[in-house]
């Protein structure tokens, strides 16, 4: 059993993971600084469910929560000086692509100074393989489809993307001079339950249930490939366990222990057959109010999983329609909606 470092753990994915990994029998500390990027109370509220679980299956001493800003070298170094860990899963990061143009500066700490302070932590452990996750957004407004980690991915369009792009550089950079293995995840649009209040699945629900207008970018034309939670868990935690070895690509002699994935449904919806999914699951129709796009979105992500299947044996699979009744089901049941 190990000894895991999830960053982000009161986040959405990072409490999933956490929550997997103790089912399997691994130790977790789980690091967050929850910031008031959404609401705190909901990052509270996941803690106390892993909490829950953890006294339920009586490992409590199987879970430690440190509440750190991976912004802050000292306090992450502390941290690493005080605990070694076999495994760095590294989600805690500024999300979202339209806040980046509000608060640019929110991206640079957490998602650029936070990353070079894992990356030094990994460094000086010698740590056996770090985990990190980028985004489909680093495809910006590429036209082949469906998006390959092979593709050029030079074009972000979003500061976003932009700090996801340079995760990937850097963590070549430690693979290549430190020998660190280290594996990028491109997650595409992940949706569940205890999901992220900014993200349109989460306000569409709660404004269909009241009965408000939702505002439909594009005009519903965007096309997304919507992940389903537990798939990107089941796909974290599978790469977790293959760790990559020091070899080269074709176009450089750089020998370096790094490998880069896309998790994604590799099926992409619209966003109307997203909205009419919601609409079945709470049984109300939406009230739209249509709006053009807005900048720094993508109009369309479409993952290519070949290299997951072909390592790992996994790709995701669940269909919208399922994973939104489970989302709803959740959200109807924990603001009482
Ligand atoms: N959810 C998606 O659709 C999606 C898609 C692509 C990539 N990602 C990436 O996956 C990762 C997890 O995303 P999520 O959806 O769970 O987001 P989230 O915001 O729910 O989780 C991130 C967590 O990291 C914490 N955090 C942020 N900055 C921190 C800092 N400086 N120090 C310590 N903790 C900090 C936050 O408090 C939060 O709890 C992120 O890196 C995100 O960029 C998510």
């Amino acid at each position: 059993m190990m000894k895991v470092l999830v960053t982000g753990a009161a986040g959405f994915i990072g409490f999933y993971v956490t929550l997997d990994l103790l089912k399997k029998g691994h130790e977790v500390v789980g690091l967050d600084n929850l910031n008031d990027y959404y609401d705190p109370a909901l990052k509270r509220a996941r803690l106390a469910e892993i909490e829950r679980f953890c006294a339920e299956q009586s490992v409590l001493e199987a879970f430690e929560f440190v509440e750190i800003d991976i912004a802050d070298r000292a306090e992450t170094q502390a941290l690493f000086d005080a605990q070694a860990f076999d495994r760095v899963i590294h989600l805690a990061a500024q999300a979202g692509v339209r806040y980046s143009i509000e608060n640019p500066h929110a991206y640079v700490d957490s998602n650029l100074v936070g990353f070079v302070n894992i990356l030094e932590g990994c460094r000086h452990q010698k740590t056996a393989h770090l985990v990190y996750a980028s985004s489909s957004s680093v495809y910006g407004m590429n036209t082949k489809i469906p998006f390959s980690t092979d593709d050029r991915v030079d074009f972000p369009i979003s500061l976003y993307a932009a700090t996801k792009k340079s995760n990937e550089l850097m963590a070549h950079t430690y693979s290549h001079l430190y020998g660190i293995p280290t594996t990028g995840l491109r997650f595409f649009t992940v949706y569940g339950p205890w999901g992220r209040p900014d993200m349109a699945y989460f306000s569409f629900t709660r404004k269909i249930l009241a009965g408000e207008t939702i505002d439909v970018f594009n005009h519903g034309q965007m096309e997304r490939d919507f992940t389903y939670i537990d798939d990107i868990v089941e796909g974290v935690v599978r790469v977790m366990d293959h760790i990559p070895v020091m070899h080269q690509s074709d176009i450089t002699t750089a020998q370096a222990p790094y490998k880069i994935y896309n998790i994604g449904n590799n099926q992409p919806i619209t966003l109307q057959r997203f909205i009419q999914a919601i609409e079945a699951a709470t049984g109300k129709k939406s009230i739209q109010n249509q709006l053009p796009m807005q900048a720094g979105d993508v109009p369309r992500t479409y993952a290519d999983v070949s290299d997951l299947m072909a390592d790992v044996g996994f790709k995701p699979a669940t269909e919208i329609e399922a994973g939104i009744e489970h989302f709803v089901r959740w959200y109807r049941d924990f603001y009482q909606a």
